[in-house]
């Protein structure tokens, strides 16, 4: 009988992390909303859009207790909730430097987003030379019986950073974190190359657009 007891609230708790985790996918679908509306709306009006592709991810419940146990925190749900902020993430790719500010600013003003931390990487960049532009927000997700305020990471980037982090992150990965030096050297100088192609482009489209 006794055995009864802990697999029943093993099983409870893992329904719970379940809900928990599906209210991540739900402020994952309502931001993806809120990026496609500024779209379309954008394409609409300027004939133009800034934002050439946006990716998403969820973390699998398996990933999350992987990295719960990594940073030593306990499998509680508010304890996850607190120290995990990348449950859910997406990742907006804009032609321009100048876009990835407006598009943080467009998402950010509206009334039902609120922001919990801004890292700007683009003014100051990693020692390895990334760039991007990350926040943490939180959107109000509508359930039945509650409203969950749930935090989604927000990384907002060029299409030339994103071709080098994209480029950087599979090296890092291939040499298990342990690059060699003059690979890291190679990567500080693309990353230079990256940061001038977006001043070059930004230039030319001012020469083009005004
Ligand atoms: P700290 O590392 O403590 O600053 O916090 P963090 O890891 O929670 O947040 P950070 O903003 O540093 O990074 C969050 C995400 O940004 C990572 O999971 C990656 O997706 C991306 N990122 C950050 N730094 C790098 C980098 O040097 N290279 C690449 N390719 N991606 C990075
Ligand atoms: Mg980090």
């Amino acid at each position: 009988m006794t055995a009864i007891v802990p697999e029943e609230s093993a099983a409870a708790f893992l329904r719970e992390l379940r809900l928990f985790h599906l209210n991540y996918k739900f402020g994952l679908d309502e931001i993806l909303t809120k990026i496609n509306i500024l779209r379309e709306e954008m394409t609409f009006r300027d004939g133009a859009n800034p934002i050439e592709h946006v990716n998403s991810r969820i973390k699998t419940i398996d990933s999350l207790r992987d990295k719960a146990a990594r940073i030593g925190c306990p499998l509680e749900l508010d304890a996850i909730a607190e120290q995990i902020r990348d449950i859910a993430g997406v990742r907006i790719v804009c032609s321009f430097v100048a876009d990835v500010y407006r598009v943080l600013e467009m998402l950010t003003s509206q009334p039902d987003v609120t922001v919990r931390q801004v890292k700007d990487y683009i003014a100051h960049p990693k020692a390895n030379g990334y760039r991007s532009l990350h926040a943490i927000v939180e959107i109000p997700v509508f359930l039945s019986d509650t409203t969950r305020a749930v935090p989604i990471e927000v990384q907002i980037r060029t299409v030339a950073m994103d071709f080098w982090a994209s480029v950087e992150h599979k090296i890092y990965y291939k040499y298990a974190k342990d690059v060699p030096a003059e690979l890291v050297e190679e990567l500080s100088a693309a990353a230079g190359v990256a940061h001038d192609l977006d001043n070059r482009m930004a230039e030319l489209h001012r020469t083009v657009h005004g």
